[in-house]
């Protein structure tokens, strides 16, 4: 795409589609009336937003198959709104694929990704895929076919790459030089023909890792090329033994999926992703693909990201010789990314504490924003320069739409949050508040099953 298409593109899609919605854009007193409604903390996902970003990658990558990442948010709703906008889904356990399932991702828009999978997995999806035959296998060890043909399933496949090469905002979710996925690029070729022998081979696959900033992209461009290649091999008659090059037919491949990882901005002075020119360079590194190939991408962070906000309540505000430090009522069990990666999310005061003079009104005050975990590393924020804050004020945690809630857990025995989903301006319950019965729902469970069989079993 040339400089002047991609200008086109972006007009296409309109100024009411900007390329990133900041926690400085989000309607404070809305945010307020929510928080009051249905008390903190609580993840609000916008819908009309997630909307937005689907069309921008539709827009921005019009031929290719485009694949949300589901685990980046599996919430109903949000899965409801992706597979409307139109793209598929990528889900990578039995538990995405059912929740995708159920949202009516049905036949070819169903794409599973098998990492090391639980025989339980394997098992759940080769019954899927008795009903659903246009589902696709993507399996990263050859061996993991082997037991896919133990479990009778002989559909479509397609072989994830270890490119060798990989990018992300962190070295824990670098993914592509990692042994862990993908067959080795070397051996790729020969396996992805043997594997042509039982299995409808359709794609490769491969991703660089998650949350690649711009200046990252020549990282995608190599893995993106490689892939290319690769393809293009495939697409060639092979000479296995040396002596006829007619022994091994061309793979019909439909695709090759250069994964997923397109970053956002977290911090609020941090460019937007220049996703047409992602686009061009990954068009350009791909090329030229084997007739009758498709390219295909697969985010998860950039269709949910900016359109969730975390808003939690200033608990207590603790003056210390070193730092202000203001203790919330969210905290890695809500939002696990700070401690797990060291991750910005940027935080903004939205003020009404009871007394206190309106956030404009206020100084700004470098604070640590601590959360109620038992944890040094239970921070959302370090040295903010917070409208200083006061017991009662509702704080909004930006960018959280994204590895947020699906990453909440239970410890400390801490109910997970709820979430509010606005739809068109509607705001409606997506996932109700647990509560304290719900943390020992199995235990309790546990314990009838065991009451309820004749003694002598238990
Ligand atoms: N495709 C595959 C095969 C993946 O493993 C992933 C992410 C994606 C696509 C989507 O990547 P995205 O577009 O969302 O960057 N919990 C971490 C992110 C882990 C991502 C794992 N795989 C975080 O909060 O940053």
């Amino acid at each position: 795409m040339s400089d002047a298409d991609a200008d086109a593109t972006a007009d296409a899609v309109g100024d009411g589609n900007p390329p990133v919605r900041r926690v400085s854009d989000w309607n404070a007193e809305r945010l307020r009336g929510l928080a009051g409604e249905h008390e903190t903390p609580l993840y609000v996902q916008d819908l009309d937003r997630v909307r937005e970003s689907c069309e921008r990658l539709l827009a921005a990558f019009p031929d290719a198959d485009v694949r949300y990442a589901v685990k980046a948010h599996t919430g109903r709703a949000v899965l409801e709104a992706v597979r409307d906008a139109g793209l598929d889904a990528e889900c990578a356990s039995a538990g995405e694929v059912d929740r995708a399932l159920a949202a009516g991702f049905g036949g070819s828009r169903l794409h599973y990704t098998a990492v090391n999978p639980p025989a339980r997995d394997l098992d759940y999806v080769a019954g899927v895929a008795e009903a659903e035959p246009e589902l696709t296998v993507t399996v990263g060890a050859v061996d993991t076919l082997d037991r896919l043909a133990e479990r009778g399933y002989d559909g479509r496949v397609c072989v994830r790459v270890n490119p060798g090469v990989g990018a992300g905002h962190h070295e824990k979710v670098t993914t592509g030089g990692a042994a862990k996925f993908g067959i080795p690029y070397d051996r790729a070729a020969e396996a992805t023909r043997d594997a042509a022998g039982r299995f409808d081979v359709v794609g490769l696959h491969a991703h660089a890792g998650s949350g690649i900033d711009p200046d990252q992209l020549d990282s995608h461009r190599e893995l993106v090329a490689r892939m290319g290649e690769l393809a293009r091999d495939l697409s060639e008659p092979s000479d296995r033994d040396g002596d006829d090059p007619r022994d091994a037919d061309p793979i019909d491949l439909e695709y090759v999926d250069v994964g997923g990882g397109f970053g956002v901005p977290y911090e609020e002075d941090a460019p937007a992703l220049d996703l047409p020119a992602v686009a061009e360079a990954t068009r350009e590194a791909v090329a030229p693909l084997p007739a009758g190939v498709d390219l295909a991408i697969e985010p998860g962070r950039y269709v949910v990201a900016d359109a969730g906000v975390l808003l939690t309540r200033v608990n207590t505000v603790k003056p210390t010789p070193d730092e202000t430090v203001v203790g919330v009522d969210a905290g890695m069990t809500d939002l696990l990314r700070p401690a797990m990666y060291d991750a910005y999310h940027p935080i903004r005061n939205l003020g009404g504490a009871s007394g206190e003079p309106p956030v404009a009104e206020r100084e700004a005050t470098p604070v640590t924003v601590a959360g109620p975990i038992c944890e040094t590393g239970d921070t959302l924020g370090r040295n903010r320069a917070l409208a200083d804050p006061s017991r009662g004020d509702l704080l909004a945690v930006g960018v959280a739409g994204a590895y947020g809630y699906e990453m909440a857990s239970q410890y400390n025995s801490r109910p997970r949050p709820a979430e509010v989903a606005l739809d068109d301006g509607r705001a409606a319950v997506a996932r109700r508040r647990e509560t304290l019965g719900d943390l020992t729902t199995v235990e309790r469970e546990a314990d009838r099953d065991r009451t309820d069989r004749p003694e002598g079993d238990r």
